[in-house]
């Protein structure tokens, strides 16, 4: 199981430790919410945050970006050290010239899908895309609680993926535990976001190794 935490539950006043608790534990991955206030309801962090996050992390960065026409900002994110580059399906009008301009820049292209979004809308990209995010929770917030729905639609989209001998993996976002994660495990998911359920955790470097071995 690929584990990436995410940061926006992280103490902000202190991310460079907690970027180095990231790098001393079993996380494969870091996790970055990029939220506009627009696509969203809330505002996160941009630029200048994420660049200083990358001066710290060892990790893959695994940068999520709930923003309207996201086209506007590939390369910077390519600049500022993004590994994968996950847009959201319903902020993008021409997904496949999306997906082709973020492999251009020699990142992984992801496509992250709200609750309410059909797995059968990724029928036509899926061999384009390296990654499938589905959205557990209604994206802009962390520490909500998880849609069990969310299961069911996981195991969709790993038959839809195996159908078209695709390659992509399935990663979930969104109220993320231990539990959650069992069945998420078991319905075909790749990688598990998680924010609140690490951080506010006593102990985060031992949550991740826990929700590792899931
Ligand atoms: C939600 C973000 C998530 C968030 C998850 O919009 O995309 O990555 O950090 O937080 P938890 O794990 O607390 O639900
Ligand atoms: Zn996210």
């Amino acid at each position: 199981m690929i584990v990436s935490p995410s940061l926006l539950s992280c103490d902000f006043a202190n991310i460079q430790r907690d970027v180095e608790m990231l790098n001393n534990s079993k996380a494969d991955w870091i996790h970055i919410d990029v939220m506009d206030g627009v696509f969203v309801p809330n505002i996160s962090f941009g630029m200048p945050v994420l660049k200083a996050i990358g001066q710290h992390a060892k990790k893959t960065i695994d940068v999520h970006l709930m923003i309207v026409d996201p086209d506007r900002y590939i390369d910077t994110f390519a600049g500022l050290g993004a590994d994968v580059l996950t847009v959201h399906y319903e902020a993008c009008t021409h997904l496949h010239r999306t997906l082709q301009a973020i492999k251009a820049e020699g990142m992984q292209a992801g496509v992250a899908l709200n609750p309410h979004t059909s797995v059968d809308l990724l029928k036509d990209t899926i061999q384009d895309i390296d990654l499938v995010c589905i959205m557990s929770v209604n994206p802009g917030f962390g520490g909500q609680k998880f849609i069990p729905s969310s299961v069911a639609k996981v195991a969709k989209m790993k038959a839809l993926i195996i159908e078209h001998n695709a390659s992509a993996i399935i990663e979930v976002d969104g109220g993320v535990n231990l539990q959650t994660g069992a069945a998420l495990r078991a319905a075909g998911a790749d990688a598990l976001v998680a924010g609140s359920y690490v951080f506010k955790s006593d102990n985060p470097s031992a949550t991740i190794s826990n929700l590792k071995k899931l």
